[in-house]
């Protein structure tokens, strides 16, 4: 099979790490494209690196812009590419502006069209990912779910045919990359941090940077917890915080250090040994689950409905009172922890998929 990969934004390097290894062992042919939405060298290359992934065989280059001129950038540039290739399958990840453009370049050649990631829901319309997630399995022959929720979600949309709940390939990354991260990364020690003796903070919902109240609520309880945190600060956050005169790094404070985006080693490293994490991202709240580790989901909602029934997860959104409280009452729950994202072999369970399904687009001449 030929398989063409539309890659952009770091979590999507991440997702697709073990699907492509396990593709390129099953014989398979993958044309890695990187639509370039992630560009700077801690976004983008340095997964490719740390993940060992191939390099990618095409960077559209498109880089940031308002939302309807990047998509369109990618669809026009995916479909230039996706004509000469003429894969089997396009596969996309996620739900980033470069999953929904992959898949509709894709659908429009008639190309069959796999979703990894595919069934989260918010249901909050205002976030530009819950858009691209809908309108991606929409149009999949594929769809690959992490949790039974997922399957659930598409269920009552009407989604059935091509549905598979295979786990979650962020954990066959986390279970593949903790013990590395353990013996080579050299984190904790460059940033001073005992184990356990920090809270770890990320943060770039629009909802969260884009409105100064929110992300003024955010730090200022940031800087009010009396524990040492890490805040791994993405470039949209940096940009608003300078915007907005947010933080004066000459300030001193006693407890808050912002640095900047880290390789994957050293973010599985500073999770695994922090106390608790408080994030948006979407990839963090599944992360903590994994490790263990406690996580306040810094949003009014998540899609990872599991980890907050179990315990591990609350959601608290951007009030500055909320994020303190918790901070400080939140328990690690005393049960056991469930499986929720699978046995660690989704990658290998997309692969079989993808071989046993024979796409019926496949037939059409009109490419
Ligand atoms: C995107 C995804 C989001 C995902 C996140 C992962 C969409 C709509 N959003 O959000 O779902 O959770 O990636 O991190 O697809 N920038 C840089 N350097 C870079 C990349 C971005 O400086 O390498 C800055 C640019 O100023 C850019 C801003 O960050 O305008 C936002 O980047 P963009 O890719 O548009 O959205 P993210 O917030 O990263
Ligand atoms: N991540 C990283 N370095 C950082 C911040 C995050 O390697 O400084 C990783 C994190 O471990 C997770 C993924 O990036 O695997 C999450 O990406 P992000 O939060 O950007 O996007 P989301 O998951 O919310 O879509």
């Amino acid at each position: 099979m030929k398989i063409v990969s539309v890659v952009g934004a770091r979590p999507q390097f991440i997702k697709a790490a073990s699907v492509s290894k396990a593709l390129r062992k099953a014989g398979h042919r993958e044309i890695l494209l990187h639509t370039g939405q992630h560009y700077d060298y801690g976004m983008s290359q340095v997964f490719f690196e740390e993940l060992a992934i191939s390099e990618p065989d095409t960077n559209l280059g498109v880089g940031s812009g308002p939302h309807g001129w990047q998509t369109g950038q990618m669809l026009m540039r995916i479909e230039e590419a996706l004509v000469k290739e003429r894969p089997d399958w396009v596969l996309v990840y996620g739900d980033t502006n470069s999953t929904l453009a992959g898949a509709l370049a894709a659908v429009k050649l008639h190309i069959p069209l796999a979703h990894v990631e595919a069934g989260l829901r918010s249901f909050n319309r205002e976030m530009p990912e819950e858009y691209n997630r809908v309108l991606t399995d929409h149009c999949s022959d594929l769809l690959f779910c992490p949790t039974h929720t997922a399957v659930e979600n598409l269920t009552k949309e009407g989604i059935t045919n091509g549905v598979n709940l295979v786990g979650d390939t962020m954990y066959d990354a986390v279970l593949q990359f903790a013990e590395i991260a353990r013996k080579h990364s050299t984190i904790l020690q460059n940033l001073g941090l005992q184990s356990k003796g920090y809270l770890l903070a990320t943060l770039h919902r629009p909802y969260n940077t884009d409105v100064p109240e929110n992300l003024r609520s955010i730090l200022a309880a940031f800087l009010e917890i009396k524990e040492p945190i890490v805040f791994s600060v993405h470039p949209r956050t940096r940009q608003k915080i300078d915007e907005f005169g947010l933080y004066n790094p000459q300030s001193k404070t006693r407890n808050l250090q912002l640095i900047d985006p880290v390789g994957y080693l050293d973010m599985l490293m500073l999770e695994q040994n922090a106390r608790l994490i408080l994030t948006d991202s979407g990839g963090m709240q599944k992360e903590a689950y994994f490790f263990g580790v406690p996580c306040i989901t810094l949003r009014p909602e998540t899609e990872w409905v599991e980890t907050v029934e179990a315990g591990w997860n609350v959601v608290v959104g951007s009030d500055h009172s909320a994020i303190i409280n918790k901070t400080e009452t939140m328990q690690p729950p005393f049960q056991s922890k469930r499986t929720i994202f699978g046995d660690g072999n989704a990658s290998e369970l997309i692969v079989q998929a993808l071989e046993n399904k024979v796409p019926a687009r496949r037939t059409r001449k009109s490419m």
